[in-house]
């Protein structure tokens, strides 16, 4: 395709596992380091262990030829002319972001560091990472003209992550030395040149060799920033929506309209609108705090980041007023769950609002019979055991005889289930919908009592509507 590099991605998680792979689908030579002997033993054996769209194919298509997997990070980074640093940042308990992963890799890549390499921030980081990655390794008594370090920041989506890595909207290469800058340039040259889109085994999105990814040249802090801001940015839009969908519930009118009128406007845009019972997911909740601790520690006031947490909070505890005000009262109520996944088409549970909902409904005496296409086992190894909480095997199990239907994933395959039947499941036809999924009209020609976000309660046209203030 064009010059194969030699490239290790130290840290297998979800976008240190994706880079490696669809690095090596781009044709260059990938080592992918951990230290988690198991994980590597199964990624070795071809199994990647998350849930993802066409992981499972490039990993077959590439493994023992482009792509090799180890827990020796001194042998890997030897050869490699790129260090992709792609470990955990967690939230720390003041907000910020936990660095101690990123510091301990910089200091073992610097005691195998003898030939020239760039060094590539690819996890989330606060801005400054950069600087103490560069310290971390001089002090380690390395010279500073045998390496440098850029950041490379990854805006991949959970669910659709390999198609998001080979078709970005943008690269971002965060570099204050054209050699460095170079080097990265030329590993993502097959998809700047369009090469890659050319390929008959290419994966299918949204780039082509007639339009190819823009690649923005950055200072390494306006990368490291850029990427905080995004996250920040997405999750703001979507808690204005879920404020907005608030004030469209006490006026009666309909947030899939307002939002519709809304995104239609090109400078706003119509995606990350959908309000809902909250953002979750580990890139979000952590990235807000991160950002806004980062921004305090520098003297910035960044006020409107507690507001878009604030709102976050809140909607969960609405949609559980909401299921109050559905069924009165909680204890002992029998409730149906779809959905334990943070977002729809993946399976996890990160921050999941869904697992939230669960925690508090339990707290309420509610028993709860959940499913999740994906993600039914890492919410059964996370959630304390309890004979109130069970699992089902598909989405009319988990309704069979309950007092209400909860929907608290975007699962794809919620939105088309086969409504007669689940009427017929449920003990009372009682839909409460935390995503959005059906249209009102047609849940009460079907006969439900359906409840959703920022549109009024719908009741079915046989029923007499109750009076304001009584909602059955
Ligand atoms: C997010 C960003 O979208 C990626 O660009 C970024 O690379 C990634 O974080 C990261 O920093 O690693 P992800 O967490 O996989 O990706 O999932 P999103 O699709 O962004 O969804 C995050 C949460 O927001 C989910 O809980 C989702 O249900 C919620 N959401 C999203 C809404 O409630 N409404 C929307 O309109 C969109």
């Amino acid at each position: 395709m064009s010059d194969a590099i030699q490239i290790a991605v130290i840290g297998s998680g979800y976008v240190g596992l994706v880079a490696a792979v669809c690095f090596a689908e781009m044709g260059h030579q990938v080592v992918c380091v951990d230290n988690d002997e198991s994980k590597v033993a199964a990624l070795q054996a071809g199994d990647p262990q998350i849930h993802e769209l066409y992981l499972n194919d490039l990993l077959a298509r590439h493994r023992n030829t482009n792509i090799r997997f180890t827990t020796n990070l001194a042998h890997a980074t030897l050869a490699a002319q790129a260090i992709f640093i792609a470990v955990g940042t967690p939230q720390s308990e003041n907000g910020d972001a936990d660095l101690s992963y990123v510091e301990a890799v910089a200091c073992e890549i610097a005691r195998s560091l003898t030939s020239y390499k760039v060094i590539v921030e690819k996890s989330t980081v606060p801005v400054y990472t950069n600087e103490w990655i560069r310290r971390a390794i001089e002090r380690n008594g390395v010279d500073h003209l045998l390496f440098d370090v850029v950041s490379n920041p990854e805006f991949l989506r959970e669910g659709s992550a390999v198609t998001d890595f080979l078709h970005p909207d943008r690269i971002v290469i965060g570099a204050d030395h054209p050699r460095a800058a170079d080097l990265l340039s030329r590993i993502y040259a097959p998809l700047t040149s369009g090469l890659y889109y050319q390929q008959p085994t290419a994966i299918v999105g949204p780039c082509s060799a007639a339009q190819t990814p823009p690649l923005l040249l950055t200072s390494t802090k306006s990368a490291e920033i850029i990427k905080h801001a995004s996250n920040a940015f997405l999750a703001m839009k979507i808690s204005f929506i879920n404020a907005v969908s608030n004030l469209c519930e006490a006026a009666e009118a309909n947030v899939e309209q307002v939002a519709r009128g809304i995104g239609l406007d090109s400078r706003i845009g119509p995606r990350f609108l959908r309000p809902g019972i909250g953002y979750g997911g580990s890139c979000f909740p952590k990235d807000v705090a991160a950002f806004r601790a980062v921004a305090h520690q520098l003297g910035t006031d960044f006020g409107i980041l507690s507001e878009v947490e604030k709102i976050n909070l809140q909607q969960k505890k609405r949609f559980l007023n909401k299921v109050r005000s559905a069924l009165w009262t909680l204890r002992g109520k029998r409730i149906g769950v779809l959905g334990l996944a943070f977002k729809g088409e993946t399976d996890d549970i990160r921050e999941s609002p869904a697992i939230d909902l669960i925690h508090m409904l339990l707290a309420e005496g509610c028993t709860i019979v959940a499913y999740d296409p994906a993600a039914m086992s890492r919410a059964a190894a996370a959630i304390p055991a309890t004979p109130n909480l069970t699992y089902a095997a598909d989405s009319y199990a988990a309704a069979d005889a309950a007092d209400a239907l909860l929907i608290l994933t975007d699962w794809r395959e919620f939105a088309t289930l086969d409504l007669p039947r689940l009427k017929q499941s449920l003990r009372y036809p009682i839909v409460i919908d935390g995503r959005n999924l059906f249209d009102p009209e047609t849940m009460t020609q079907q006969g439900f009592t359906y409840f959703s976000i920022g549109r009024s309660p719908a009741y079915p046209a046989t029923k007499p509507k109750p009076h304001a203030n009584s909602v059955l």
